[in-house]
């Protein structure tokens, strides 16, 4: 099949592109479209057969749950079986944002996109044109991030084509994403509510709305086997890239140290941009400064992704600490490690 590529007009008129990748979702057809976190690959969340392709596009397991997206908060009601208060707050809050809520689902909303589950996950994404997409198609539209499955997230839609193309009936092209990591899911089925994956709204932002939150144990480690994590997709081996990663954490001068004095040659780097002069010679990706975790949150996949082009036979990462957005950074770079992780130490201890 020949993917059609629709191109957003920020300052002018979209709406060929709008009625066009509508007209394919209410079909039944798969539109990659754009978000502030990653490019999702998307169907009609209420059409099981159309999710199904979903599936099989990505090479995903069948009982990992998609996302719902929605266009603003009042669709919480056609989504959900149940809306607490603190859903409706949370979505006057931080909604259009990178948040995902877990609560009960409606009754409309198929085994295919739940995953059997009786919750489902529903979002408000920050990007104007597939807002305006949703609501031209009148249903939740289903997607999970547009990489294939196991891969770094996408985030330009030239990402989406090395992995979809042919694959999918259309691509909006939206630009690259602003955020860079993919939303917070919290789930507000368990009390007190749980973050089931650290993502673009930092964990502080939610704690300031919702008091104490719960960690589920599949953010910062591997999970046994046995275990099983609230998110059925946090028990994967996730964003990978071919090479073997390894993620050396703790203050930066001294994971950057670590990795000079182990590092191998033929092997990759991911470092803050002020060591990448200790690496000349190296093939390096710059996760950006390390003070700055939004440039290192919108860094991140594409950093993994690069290596992919490159024969390294190992790639060392330098990871944030924990606060704000490093607890997502930190968590796709550990991921991508399959939580290989040695601690450099020196790090201060926070509040
Ligand atoms: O930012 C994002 O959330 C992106 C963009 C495209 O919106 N989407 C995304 O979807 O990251 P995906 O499918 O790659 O990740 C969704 C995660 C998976 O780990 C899945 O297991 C979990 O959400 N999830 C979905 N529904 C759930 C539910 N009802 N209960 C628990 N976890 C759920
Ligand atoms: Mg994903």
């Amino acid at each position: 099949m020949e993917t059609k590529v629709y191109q957003w007009n920020p300052t002018g008129e979209n709406g060929e592109a709008v009625a066009g990748a509508a007209a394919v979702l209410r079909s039944g057809g798969l539109v990659a479209i754009p978000t502030e976190t990653v490019y999702g690959l998307g169907a009609d969340g209420l059409n099981g057969a159309a999710v199904r392709r979903i599936f099989e596009a990505k090479g995903r397991p069948q009982d990992n749950p998609l996302i719902l997206h929605v266009p603003d908060g009042t669709w919480l009601d056609r989504c959900c079986a149940a809306v607490p208060p603190l859903a409706r707050l949370l979505a006057e809050t931080f909604w259009p944002g990178p948040l995902t809520m877990i609560l009960p689902r409606a009754a409309c909303v198929p085994d295919e996109t739940t995953g059997g589950l009786d919750t489902v996950g529903v979002r408000c994404p920050d990007h104007p044109i597939t807002r305006a997409i949703i609501t031209a198609a009148d249903t939740p539209i289903a997607a999970p991030s547009a990489n294939t499955s196991g891969r770094p997230s996408c985030t330009t839609a030239a990402d989406v084509l090395e992995d979809m193309d042919g694959k999918i009936e259309a691509v909006v092209d939206g630009g690259s994403c602003i955020v860079g990591v993919e939303s917070t899911i919290l789930d507000l089925t368990a009390f007190p509510p749980r973050l089931l994956r650290p993502g673009g709204l930092p964990l502080e932002a939610l704690e300031k709305v919702c008091g104490t939150i719960a960690l589920d144990p599949a953010v910062t480690r591997l999970m046994q086997p046995g275990e099983q994590p609230k998110a059925p997709g946090m028990k994967y081996r996730h964003y990978a890239p071919k090479a073997p990663v390894t993620v050396v954490s703790g203050a930066p001068e001294r994971s950057a140290d670590y990795i000079r004095t182990h590092l191998s040659s033929g092997e990759g780097v991911i470092c803050f941009e002020e060591f990448t002069p200790l690496f000349t010679g190296v093939s390096v990706q710059s996760l950006g400064l390390s003070t700055d975790k939004d440039e290192q949150a919108r860094r991140v996949f594409d950093a993994l992704r690069a290596f992919d082009g490159t024969q390294v036979a190992a790639i060392w990462a330098q990871c944030p600490d924990t606060a704000g957005l490093g607890l997502a950074v930190a968590n796709r770079l550990k991921k991508a490690a399959g939580f290989h992780v040695i601690d450099a130490g020196g790090e201060e201890a926070r509040p």
